[in-house]
């Protein structure tokens, strides 16, 4: 008998389990969900409690409150982006800046909702396969939550990612390979060593912090969902999960009719293997084995989710597309000069993106329409001074000075 208000669910075949340290169904090896037996909630449920994405908590699967691992994570500010949505044809056009998280990712979500999953599971130790930016979230909750964390991430990474997560304390393993060499190494070692591998033998409670997204946004829009929502794809379990959150809230009454709602999957080119796969009309995703990306956060070859979120997009008459490392990175001062927002390559690639959408007539000019920027410019500056003039220095004179403020 199951006696927590969480339980999981195969995706594949519907069996349930009793909520556990387990994520794959025994029977058909489906990925597991967690499935609610959700309270009677408003509106009001949600109107005065605390700025981070723990106000959702009767939506989280963490049974006691005490075993939150919080750090400040979430209700991050969605802008509306008037001066972007003019350059774009846009009059609704939002930007969810996740780039402010406490470690400048939206990994905190997930992270956050893993590790204290694992603490309330009582393992003692955590870990992650990395492309750099959950390396950071999750070795920051395990400092907050007292435990080990373990870091298995590709070598070619960008240094302030690096540098943060060490900063944070944990056992960094830079592997010489790609992101799935990591993640295969990752998911042995968390099965044999009983390691909460927050993406991985704890992936079923980790997606489900992605899915605050969803709350916030609606929240934020005053209990609406968007028309059209943009979002930067590596291994898809954040657009899978945002479907999911909109789901949900329509379950709980909290929304109406999310089914007209539209997802749009943004890849780089280099590594866009749901985008290839949408392209030719395929359900199968081919893994690209050697990614080749400014936007290393995303060179995920082998996405987890990548069937998943071509199904998502089938459901919601979505789209995809890719954008290369120029578009990327002039997408990045796109958004930083005309919003004074600064992310990473993953946010380049949403917005250039969502550019090239409204070019192909998919999105009309009053849609509302909302762009996830999940990652922080400084994480990245080596790659984005590639398209910037490094300030030539200037003796400290008056006269030379003044010549350069001309
Ligand atoms: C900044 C950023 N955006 C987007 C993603 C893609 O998320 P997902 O792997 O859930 O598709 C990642 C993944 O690492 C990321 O770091
Ligand atoms: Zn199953």
């Amino acid at each position: 008998m199951i006696l927590t208000r969480t339980s999981l669910q195969c995706r594949e075949c519907k069996k349930e389990y009793e909520t556990g340290f387990r994520y794959v169904c025994d029977d058909c090896f489906g990925p597991l969900d967690v499935k609610y037996d959700f309270p009677a909630l408003t509106k009001e449920t949600f109107s005065n409690r605390e700025h981070t994405y723990w106000r959702y908590f009767e939506l989280l699967p963490i049974e006691s409150k005490s075993n939150i691992v919080g750090i400040g994570a979430g209700m991050t500010p969605l802008v509306k982006a008037d001066n972007l949505g003019k350059k774009l044809g846009l009059n609704s056009l939002y930007i969810k800046n996740d780039s402010v998280n406490p470690t400048f990712s939206f990994k905190d979500r997930p992270a956050g909702v893993a590790v204290s999953k694992a603490k309330e599971l009582g393992l003692s130790a955590v870990g992650c396969a990395s492309t750099g930016n959950l390396a950071s979230a999750t070795a920051a909750h395990a400092a907050r939550a007292g435990l080990p964390c373990h870091v298995f991430a590709p070598s070619d990474i960008e240094m302030a990612k690096i540098a943060q997560a060490l900063s944070y304390g944990a056992n960094y393993i830079a592997v010489d390979g790609t992101y799935d060499d990591a993640n295969r190494i990752a998911a042995q070692i968390g099965d044999s060593r009983g390691i909460g591998v927050v993406n991985i033998n704890m992936r079923s409670h980790y997606v489900e912090g992605s899915k605050t997204f969803s709350y916030e946004v609606a929240e934020q829009l005053g209990w609406h969902v968007p028309d059209h929502t943009i979002v930067p794809v590596g291994s898809g379990a954040m657009l899978n999960a945002i479907c999911k959150g909109f789901e949900e809230l329509q379950t709980v009454s909290l929304l109406d009719d999310v089914s007209n709602m539209h997802m749009i999957a943004a890849q780089p080119h280099g590594c866009a293997p749901i985008v290839d796969a949408f392209k030719k009309n395929s359900k199968e995703v081919v893994p690209v084995e050697n990614p080749d990306t400014v936007a290393k956060s995303l060179a995920i070859g082998d996405p987890g989710d990548g069937r998943y979120v071509l199904k998502r997009l089938e459901q919601y008459d979505g789209s995809a597309e890719e954008s290369n490392n120029q578009e990327i990175l002039d997408a990045i001062l796109l958004l930083a000069q005309t919003e004074g927002i600064f992310t990473e390559p993953a946010g380049g690639v949403s917005i250039s993106v969502l550019q090239k959408t409204v070019e192909q007539g998919k999105i009309d000019a009053n849609d509302k329409v909302v762009c996830y920027v999940t990652g922080n410019g400084l994480k990245a500056t080596e790659s984005i001074m590639k398209v910037l003039k490094k300030p030539a220095v200037i003796k400290a004179d008056i006269g030379e000075i003044s010549a350069a403020v001309d």
